[in-house]
């Protein structure tokens, strides 16, 4: 038995509210200069009980357009990717560090991480995932520095599970390289493609006892 189907684990509408008042919150922010250049911020998306939550960097233009994150083709990417590991969109809660999308996908900036990054820490602190996917180098930062956990620079983490100590147990933490990263070069295929298998490994092994 790997993950249960979300609808096994128990649904509190208060819980749902909560989140969904957090997302507004997010949809409605002003706290940085990307507020003045998004269409729309992207809060996330996803069931609020969900065992998974992946972290992006920061929507992209589709993104942006349409207030979800991976919508565009590293979304497409996305979709294939967690197939690998089992897993449809709909099972996972899915968001990104930064919330509004950088003016012509640049870098996010320090002070415009430090700015959101409550809110990425408020959604770990209400989803209370069992594992969460920080895609890329500034997710797996951003997630190290939240949940106060150390984890080496990508290139070395991605594929490669840590457990980290949390208010309501344990989460695994396993960073992937980003989907993003095949669309700029092809060779990237083949180890996202083990990230997300070691994902269904993570899912098999480590949750069965859990739920
Ligand atoms: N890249 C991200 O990190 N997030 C998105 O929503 C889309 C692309």
């Amino acid at each position: 038995m790997g993950v249960l189907p979300i609808s096994a684990r128990t649904i509190s509408p208060m819980k749902r509210k909560v989140l969904k008042d957090l997302e507004d919150e997010i949809i409605s922010c002003a706290r940085c200069r990307l507020a003045a250049s998004r269409q729309h911020a992207v809060p996330g998306e996803g069931p609020e009980m969900a065992t998974v939550l992946l972290i992006g960097e920061a929507p992209g233009r589709e993104e942006d357009r349409a207030g979800r994150p991976f919508v565009g083709r590293a979304g497409a990417i996305l979709t294939s990717l967690l197939s690998i590991a089992g897993l449809g969109r709909d099972g996972v809660y899915i968001t990104s560090v930064i919330k509004c999308r950088p003016p012509d996908n640049r870098m996010p900036k320090r002070d415009e991480i430090t700015t959101c990054c409550p809110y990425l820490e408020r959604q770990i602190a209400l989803i209370k995932p069992q594992v969460i996917v920080p895609m890329g180098g500034v997710a797996t930062i951003a997630v190290s520095l939240v949940l106060g956990v150390d984890i080496k620079p990508i290139g070395n983490a991605h594929g490669k599970a840590v457990t980290a100590t949390v208010p309501w147990g344990e989460v695994i933490v396993l960073p992937t390289y980003h989907p993003a990263a095949m669309t700029h070069n092809p060779r990237m295929r083949e180890p996202l493609e083990r990230d997300f298998a070691a994902l269904k490994v993570v899912l098999g092994n480590h949750l069965k006892r859990d739920i």
